[in-house]
């Protein structure tokens, strides 16, 4: 599957990886260094927030409480946001575009 990504400073890439793991994981992995992901996937820090494209708003599961108050933390939150690491890849999500948050 393919992901696409966008930085802070606008530059996109293109991932293609395995439909496993989390998206958290998959930008990492895909060598983007400023998504901290400091607790490592914990749902505790909030530096892996990105934004997703709202045509995928329908495929990736409902915020949790947890990943809602985590956000709540941040000065960028927007309504497509999310924690990167509570999104577990499928292949439906095959083609999603990702913009990695500004940090707080
Ligand atoms: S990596 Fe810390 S909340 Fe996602």
């Amino acid at each position: 599957m393919n992901i696409f990504i966008t930085t802070r400073e606008g530059d996109s890439q293109t991932a293609a990886l395995a439909a496993q793991g989390t998206l958290m994981e998959a930008i990492r992995d895909s060598g983007f260094d400023e998504l901290m992901a400091l607790c490592g996937g914990c749902c505790s820090c909030a530096t892996c927030h990105v934004y997703l494209d709202e045509a995928f708003a329908d495929k990736v599961p409902p915020i949790g409480e947890d990943e809602a108050d985590m956000l709540d933390s941040s000065d960028h939150r927007r309504p497509n946001s999310r924690l990167s690491c509570q999104i577990v890849l499928s292949k439906a999500l095959d083609g999603l575009r990702v913009t990695i948050a500004p940090e707080d």
